[in-house]
């Protein structure tokens, strides 16, 4: 699929469940979030359709998110269905680790290809804060469950903000010294949440890792199918990489669409809403029609989003997906 500003559209990111097991900050605002009802969440075999329609106009890669995807009942059988789908090329996940222990052999057994984990400070009392009452130490068995794992790409996923930024930044680019896990930084989507505290920049984030460890080089290689830039530091094993929404907008080069977990087809992260394809499947709509759908939608997406560093009114990225 290609849209109107001449971009590729291979990427789809499935929310897979909109339950979460934290309630970090910067996700889920203060006052809560309404649940979709069971009865509105895709189905199995619809979340199967819809892919297995989108696979045939182009989407190679998917990523499972949430919520906490590791929520969802067979997620693993999902995965392994999910890549035994003719033109699927990759399946990741990406999620905050603390139930990964227990789900990852069938994980991997099942064809995952990469994980990635929410991790936005090793202090504890920090991580409790952040993700309101999360305890750092399963996360960290998540993180340590998936780096055992050869087959798999493990990154971290990290959003900082002013209180405690130096510590964090040192001690998460640390993860990358001897093992082969990248460490990214995310700069504060302002969708829905606010915090009182200041969001850090990738530029400020940068000096002073080049502080610590000396120049870095920008990295060209190809680490997944998201809009992470990656950077490599001497003698790191693992590669620092910055998700930038803000400060250096990435939309020209954006390759995805979203699915929400109660079947919205979503063209870009700030739209508001998106095509109900759970009520097309339920009326009756043939996989013919799903496709057409798919190949009518990509004209409608927008050249970018709008986000600057106010707070927008609009759902919590636990609800669309990330
Ligand atoms: P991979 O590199 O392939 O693992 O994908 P990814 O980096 O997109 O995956 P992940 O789910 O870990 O997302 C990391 C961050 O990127 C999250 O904060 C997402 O909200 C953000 N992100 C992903 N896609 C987009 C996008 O299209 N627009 C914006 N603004 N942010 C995005
Ligand atoms: N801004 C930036 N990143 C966010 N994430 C969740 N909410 C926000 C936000 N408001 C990130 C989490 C998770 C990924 C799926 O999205 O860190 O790793
Ligand atoms: Fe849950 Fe992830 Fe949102 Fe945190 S960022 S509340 S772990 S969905």
């Amino acid at each position: 699929m290609i849209d109107r500003y001449g971009r590729t559209i291979d990427y789809m990111r499935i929310s897979v469940t909109d339950r979460c097991n934290l309630r970090c900050v910067y996700c889920v605002p203060e006052c809560g979030v309404t649940r979709i009802p069971t009865e509105r969440l895709l189905t199995e075999e619809e979340l199967l359709r819809i892919t297995r329609a989108a696979a045939k106009e182009g989407i190679a890669h998917v990523k499972v998110t949430g919520g906490e995807p590791l929520l969802r009942p067979n997620l693993a059988w999902l995965v392994q269905k999910i890549r035994g789908i003719p033109g699927i090329e990759t399946v990741t996940l990406t999620t905050n680790g603390i139930l990964l222990p227990d789900q990852i052999d069938a994980l991997v057994a099942a064809g995952i290809c990469g994980i990635n984990i929410s991790l936005d400070t090793l202090n504890k009392e920090r991580y409790r804060s952040l993700t309101r009452g999360g305890e750092l130490e399963r996360a960290l068995a998540g993180l340590e469950a998936a780096k055992r794992q050869k087959s798999v790409t493990v990154k971290v996923n990290a959003v900082l903000y002013e209180t405690h930024w130096e510590e964090d930044t040192l001690t998460l680019a640390a993860l990358a010294k001897k093992d082969p896990v990248h460490v990214r930084f995310i700069e504060h989507m302002p969708l829905g949440t606010e915090t009182e505290e200041r969001p850090v920049r990738e530029d400020a984030i940068l000096a002073l890792l080049q502080k610590e460890y000396g120049k870095c080089e920008s990295y060209q290689g190809k680490i997944g199918e998201g809009p992470g830039h990656y950077v490599t530091f001497p003698g790191m094993t693992g590669k620092i990489g910055f998700i930038s929404a803000i400060s250096h907008k990435f939309c020209s080069g954006c390759n995805r669409l979203r699915l929400t977990a109660d079947g919205d087809l979503r063209m870009c992260l700030q739209s508001k809403e998106g095509i109900p394809l759970r009520e097309l499947l339920r009326d009756g709509a043939t996989d013919e029609k799903v496709q057409e759908v798919f190949r009518g939608c990509i004209l409608q997406k927008p050249e970018g989003h709008q986000m600057t560093e106010q707070k927008i009114e609009a759902e919590g990225m636990c609800q669309i997906g990330g």
